[in-house]
């Protein structure tokens, strides 16, 4: 199933402030929906470059952008790599963070708890780390504060002990067993499932997604033309005070935009994904 819409495009598109001939970043091309846009805005002879961790999300990028090869170039690695690839300056650079609706969708990925599946949730699948490790293998303690200090998850301790004395008996292997055991600790109430925040925490840890974040965010600003611009759109509040704080008085860049931009309230209805969607937009000195 492909149904990834990509968010935020026209403010993305405004926020690059592209020009025909540009040459970009496109650092989590994922199905290729900012891409094509961004190879639209760029044309004639504008480059794209595109990282991917996850090889078939790169495979679906290639496909849906095959009208454009000759300006495209595309990167299996981790955007957290881009200062040892040899990109030479660059005008623009997007970062649309965290996972693609395609990771959801396909049960046997293990990045949701609607449907039974593994526990993986790595998006590079040449990785060792799966989340199945994780939940297997750290203390107590460890558990805790991964879901206490990525997802704000105020019942962390319990969960942790719940999740313990679950793995004693029977090797957690499985989403929904997963969910299960938080689900024993957390009550449903409300639209949001119980487990959300520890699969949020979990999936950041199997990725090192702030680590990557880190790395990325600092190679792109140092690969950045002055004046060019960075957009980066962040999903959750972890992620955007992350992003928020690695950008707070970085002498390197200035804002565009002082307040994050939000989608509009027509996007939200018909996308839901873009509801927690937040675009922070900067320029190079
Ligand atoms: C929100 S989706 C991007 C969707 C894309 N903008 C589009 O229009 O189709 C994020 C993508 O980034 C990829 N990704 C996550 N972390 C990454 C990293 N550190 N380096 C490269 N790609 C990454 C995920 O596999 C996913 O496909």
């Amino acid at each position: 199933m492909n149904n990834h819409i990509p968010v935020l495009m026209n403010e993305v598109i405004e926020g690059l402030s592209l020009h025909s001939g540009a040459t970009v970043i496109d650092a989590t091309i994922g199905l290729g929906g900012h891409a094509e846009m961004i190879l639209a805005r760029t044309s004639p002879s504008g480059k794209l470059i595109g990282f991917e961790r996850d090889d078939r999300n790169l495979d679906l990028a290639k496909d849906h952008l095959s009208s454009y090869t000759d300006r495209v170039t595309l990167i299996n690695d981790s955007f957290g790599n881009m200062a040892e690839h040899d990109l030479g300056k660059i005008d623009a650079i997007l970062f649309d963070l965290g996972f693609s609706s395609v990771h959801v969708d396909d049960a046997s990925r293990g990045f949701s708890f609607q449907q039974e599946g593994p526990l993986d949730m790595r998006y590079d699948q040449k990785q060792e780390l799966t989340a199945e490790a994780i939940i297997n293998s750290w203390t107590k303690d460890e558990l805790a504060d991964l879901f206490f200090q990525y997802a704000d998850e105020t019942r962390s301790r319990q969960i942790a002990e719940e999740i313990v004395k679950a793995r004693k008996a029977n090797r957690i292997t499985t989403t929904t067993q997963l969910a299960e055991t938080v689900e024993n600790v957390v009550k449903r109430s409300g639209k949001t499932h119980p487990a959300t925040k520890v699969f949020q925490a979990l999936r950041m840890a199997v990725n090192d997604e702030l680590g990557e974040i880190k790395k990325g965010v600092d190679s792109g600003i140092n690969l950045l033309k002055p004046g060019g611009r960075m957009a980066i759109i962040t999903f959750h509040s972890t992620e955007d005070a992350f992003v928020k704080y690695q950008l707070k008085d970085d002498p390197r860049i200035e804002l565009v935009n002082k307040k994050v931009i939000k989608p509009t309230y027509e996007e939200m209805r018909s996308n839901s994904r873009s509801r927690s969607a937040k675009l922070r937009v900067v320029a190079k000195i």
